[in-house]
Parts: C-alpha cells; structure tokens; sequence
C-alpha cells in the first residue's frame, strides 16, 4: 500500500491563488473588476496562500480597453487590504503585458513601477523559452530586491512527453538554465492544459533530483487532466500549485483550491487551510459572477474539451481561429487549420503555443489553408521568421524562411541575437507624444504599451472624455431587471401557448 502521503514527513503543499488573474481571464474575458474582489480582499488574506496571482496576462490589456480602470491602481488598492499574502504577475518577458517586444527602456520602467505600485513575485516567461528575453526585467526585479520565478512554458509535440524536441532532457536543460540566471523559483507553465499526471511526476521527479530552487506547477483544466496531474505532481515533491476558488476554477481555468484541500486533509502535504471560509469566499464569488454571465462559454454541454486531448491547441487559440474563420465565412475548414497549425509551427521552428506565438501560428495556419501556403504572410511572421523575437527551439526550416523573408524590409539574411537588441529606445519619443496627458510615469507606461487604447483610457481617468455605458458594465440591479424581464417574457409565451 502507497502510505507515502501518510508517513513522510510534514511538507504542506503551498498553494498561489489564481482567482483574481487567470479565473476570470481564462473563464470571464478577463473582465473582473477591482470593485468585486474587495469585500473578501481582507478574507483572501488570511486563507494562507503562498502569493496571490492579481495582474499581469491580459489584466493590464483588458483594464484600461474595457474596464476603464487603471491597472497600477488595481494593485495599490488591494494591497490596502491584502497586507500578509504576496502579490504575484505573470510577465511575458521582454513582451511585458503587450504582444510585441518593448524596448529596453520600457521594459525597464515597466518593472520598476510595477515595483512600486506592490507587486512582489514575477512569473516571467518567454513564448519560445529563449531567456536571453528575460535578462533585462529579470535585471529590475533583482535590483528591486523582488521574487524572480523563471518559467519553462511547456509544450508537446507527441501524446505524451518525448520525441526529438520536448522531451525530459529539453525540460531539465531550461530548468537548469533558469537556477543559473538566478532565479528564486522554478514555473512549468502549460497554458493548453496537455500535461499529463504520469509525465509530471516523472518530470517532478527528475527535476527535484537536478535543481535546488523550489518548483511551482501551472496547469489548465481545459482536457479535463488538471487535478490527476496535481495529485501526481504532489505526490512526487512538487512545491506550489496554482488554484482558483470553485466558481473560477475548473472549465478552461485551474483546478478547485477545495477539493485539493479535502484530498490532502491528514496527509505529510496537508494543506492546513481552513475549508469553511474557502466556502465562504466561493459563496461570495458566486454572488458576484452573474455581473460577468455574459463571458462565460456556454456552447457545449461538456466543460472539459475532449478535443484538446488529441490536437492539442490551447483554448484561447481555438477561440481565435473559430473568429477568423467565421469572419472568412469558412467555418467548416477548422479540421484542415487544425493540421496546418501542426506543420506551420513545425517550419516557424516549433515555438510553444502561447501568446504571441499562438496568434503568429493560428493567424498564419488560417491564411494558409484560405489562400494557400504562404502566399499570405503575415508581418509578424516575418520577425519570427527574421530572429526578432528570439531562438526558436528548432531552426526555422530553410525553404520557409527564404520564402518569407523576400523583399522583407529588414533584408533576408537572419539575425541571430537578442531581440531586444535590435529596437531603438521607445520612452522619449512616447514621452513627447502624449505630452502632458500623463501626468507620472505609470501614465506614460499606459500609453507607452498601448498607443491608441491608452490614450483613450488617459482621456477618461481626467475627465477629458466620458466613460461609456458599456465601460461602466453591468450592475447586479441590471441582472436582476434582465432577469425579471426574460421570465416576464417567458410568461407572456406560457399564457399563449
Ligand atoms: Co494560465
């Protein structure tokens, strides 16, 4: 009998909460606002989570575009009430919180402001895990004296863990390249949700056997493995796992921080959190979630997606080449774009699939199967192409490569260094630009990531402009009235029929 959980000795799981962050940007469009997570904000606290996941992905994006809110605000306001438990971001390298590389110089105010609004733990990752991208915030973040938690995005190209490319040895290499850079923690990210329970243990196994640093596990519920891989995971001597509370969890999300607690009760990985006020605080995120309704996915019957087993595309890229292709008004091609995305990502030089690399891959996978191989080539393909965003981790295969980059505006010969070395300083000239709009360097950085949808949010910050109804969102009372309005419809229908 396995009485390993039993009688080792005590070593609780941590556990970061992923609530605030990844729940609601893989389930609700990221569309949570500050206003809903400060009632349990003080709660929260004392759960006695290892960090709290609570900006960085999509939050900066979606804040200012469709919230209105200012995203450094949104971390100096929780931290008003969240005073013991770290706040953690997830940070796409040299990409920031944005889709391309940013200059060094904005990367460089980027992490020190984050600094100083209070973020504390930095999950930094690169979409082709090229970590010279990495040097410059990892540079800020150790000179602000914070947590630097170097991230290997994992990906297959099998079933299961293996082949020529992602096998064990690629794993254990990238995870000793990240504890030399100096990193205080180790992230196996899998944004797809394809790892699977007996290929984490071995990889916790062998990592635990390779490096010193504490290892933190990301997964998505999305093929319905998340908790098996977990439960493997934890009994093989992973460190931290990443939950979100019930109503967030689950579906594209992460696992439920609930049923891990109840499974780990009494065991040497126990996680000694109090299961009542769990409930608690799921109780309330349920009094809060109808806000968002709207967002959640409610197309199939199934909340796992069986298909994710077999193709293995992540679910937000599904979502975007379902857009493209309906948009085409070629909806019924998705088979052939699934089996070009497989040989697309092979020629780019087999990146991860994670953003931006996802989008580069599903856009161009699209274009292919409408218009032939190729013939369409999108400009960011073309940098990838070029070496602009980093090495790849196969070479870009030589036909390809040729074929994109004719008459690119760069030249056709490749560069091999690190992609940031190739942009020009970006402050000054924004700095310019936006004039006195902004008023401080979080203004400046806002406009500085996103030009357009920036400025706009600056606009309204200092009363310039309006908010928007559809800024503003919904309200609770709104439900309520859309509800009493569909069931006074509903009866109208009854008394007819
Ligand atoms: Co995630």
């Amino acid at each position: 009998m396995d009485t390993f959980l039993e009688d080792g000795p005590k070593n609780p799981i941590k556990i970061q909460d992923n609530t605030f962050r990844d729940g609601h940007q893989s389930l609700l469009a990221t569309r949570m606002r500050t206003e809903d997570m400060l009632p349990i904000a003080e709660k929260m606290d004392s759960v006695g989570f290892w960090a709290m996941e609570v900006w960085g992905g999509a939050t900066f994006d979606t804040m200012h575009r469709f919230l209105g809110e200012d995203p450094f605000d949104r971390i100096r306001t929780l931290k008003k009430y969240i005073k013991k438990t770290p706040f953690s971001m997830l940070l796409r390298g040299q990409n920031l919180v944005g889709y391309r590389n940013y200059a060094d110089d904005v990367a460089r105010l980027f992490v020190d402001k984050s600094c100083e609004a209070g973020m504390d733990v930095f999950r930094v990752f690169d979409a082709l895990n090229d970590y010279r991208n990495f040097e410059t915030v990892v540079e800020r973040i150790k000179a602000n004296g914070k947590h630097f938690q170097g991230t290997i995005c994992y990906t297959l190209t099998e079933r299961r863990m293996g082949g020529d490319v992602f096998n064990l040895e690629y794993y254990l290499n990238k995870a000793r390249e990240i504890e030399d850079m100096g990193a205080d923690t180790l992230c196996l990210k899998d944004m797809a949700g394809i790892m699977s329970p007996f290929d984490m243990a071995k990889i916790i196994t062998e990592l635990k056997k390779t490096i010193s640093i504490p290892i933190h596990l990301h997964t998505h519920y999305t093929s319905g493995m998340a908790s098996m891989v977990y439960l493997e995971a934890i009994k093989a001597g992973v460190d931290i796992v990443d939950t979100c509370l019930a109503p967030f969890a689950l579906r594209t999300s992460q696992p439920a921080v609930e049923p891990i607690v109840a499974t780990l009760y009494g065991t040497s990985r126990d996680t000694g959190f109090d299961l009542s006020l769990l409930l608690e605080l799921g109780a309330y995120m349920e009094s809060v979630a109808p806000k968002y309704r709207d967002y959640l996915a409610k197309n199939t019957m199934s909340i796992i997606d069986t298909g994710v087993l077999a193709h293995q595309v992540p679910g937000g890229m599904i979502s975007n080449l379902v857009g493209q292709l309906k948009e085409a008004k070629a909806l019924d091609r998705l088979p052939e774009v699934y089996k070009d995305v497989a040989i697309t990502r092979k020629e780019l030089g087999m990146p991860p699939l994670v953003t931006p690399t996802s989008q580069i891959v599903g856009v161009q996978s699209v274009l292919n199967v409408l218009f032939g191989r190729y013939k369409m080539v999108t400009n960011e393909v073309k940098d990838l192409a070029f070496g602009l965003y980093g090495k790849t981790p196969i070479p870009v295969d030589p036909e390809v490569q040729k074929k994109v980059l004719k008459g690119y505006k760069r030249g056709d010969v490749p560069v091999t260094g690190r992609a940031a070395d190739f942009l020009e300083p970006e402050l000054d000239a924004a700095r310019e630009k936006i004039g006195d709009l902004a008023k401080d360097d979080f203004d400046l950085l806002i406009y500085t990531l996103y030009p357009t949808t920036g400025e706009q949010f600056l606009k309204w910050k200092y009363g310039l402009e309006e908010r928007p109804p559809e800024v503003k969102g919904k309200t609770l009372e709104d439900i309520r009235k859309e509800d009493e309005a569909m069931a006074a419809a509903i009866e109208q229908v009854c008394k007819t029929m």
